[in-house]
């Protein structure tokens, strides 16, 4: 698989084909992809919500300025952060860490790794909400590459009021709050976008190279 020729193959998709849906694998091709993206400490404050559901998905066009990719996808990808850092994160993460690595809760390196979390996370909360949200960015950024590695359309979205998705999700309630979503299916034959040219700054304008 050429990585760059695949980037080359991928855009943001403006119109999917809502006879098209994505299989099982596909969906799980994903998540893995999700599960994967490195997070700061490793803490993944985040939750990625999957919605199929057809009424659903219809009833967030209006939140996403009525964008049609968010009723014609096979699957909406919606990527939330935590609203605040919970002692339950720091919890969950250490006794997650000592299953994974069978090392018992009194380990001398897990007990200093809680303390060196507990330190780094005294931060307010709307540095909380930046540092998060970045993180959110990069696990964006990851599933659009496994899209395109596995030929899976997708269109990257901020485009859309997040306060009020949020409310009409409940998603406050459970400690969350949007941060960007990610219709995910197949291009229609019909997109005009699939084929125009991509355009990107000259490589002699983007990159800076000290030697
Ligand atoms: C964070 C982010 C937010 C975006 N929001 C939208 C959006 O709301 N609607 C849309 O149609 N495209 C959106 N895009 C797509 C960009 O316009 C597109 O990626 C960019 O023009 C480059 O084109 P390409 O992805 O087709 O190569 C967004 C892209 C990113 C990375």
């Amino acid at each position: 698989m050429d990585i760059i020729k695949s980037l080359h193959w991928r855009y943001a998709v403006k119109s999917f084909d809502p006879n098209k849906n994505l299989t099982p694998d596909q969906v799980e091709r994903v998540k893995d992809g999700l599960q994967l993206t490195p997070t700061s400490m490793g803490l993944q404050l985040m939750q990625f919500i999957i919605i199929e559901n057809q009424d659903l998905k219809n009833q967030i066009v209006p939140f996403a300025y009525n964008q049609k990719q968010v009723a014609d996808c096979s699957h909406l990808l919606i990527l939330c952060r935590k609203t605040h850092v919970e002692e339950n994160d720091i919890l969950s993460f250490v006794e997650r860490t000592g299953e994974v690595r069978e090392l018992d809760n009194q380990n001398p390196t897990l007990l200093n790794y809680e303390k060196m979390l507990r330190n780094s996370l005294s931060l307010s909360i709307e540095q909380q909400k930046a540092w998060m949200e970045n993180q959110v960015y990069i696990a964006l950024g990851n599933l659009l590459t496994v899209c395109a590695a596995e030929k899976i359309d997708a269109c990257p979205m901020e485009g859309f009021q997040r306060a009020q998705l949020d409310e009409f999700l409940g998603l406050p309630e459970k400690n969350l709050n949007a941060v960007v979503m990610c219709p995910m299916g197949y291009r229609s034959k019909e997109d005009k976008y699939s084929r125009v040219n991509k355009v990107r700054r000259l490589k002699d304008d983007l990159f800076t190279e000290i030697k």
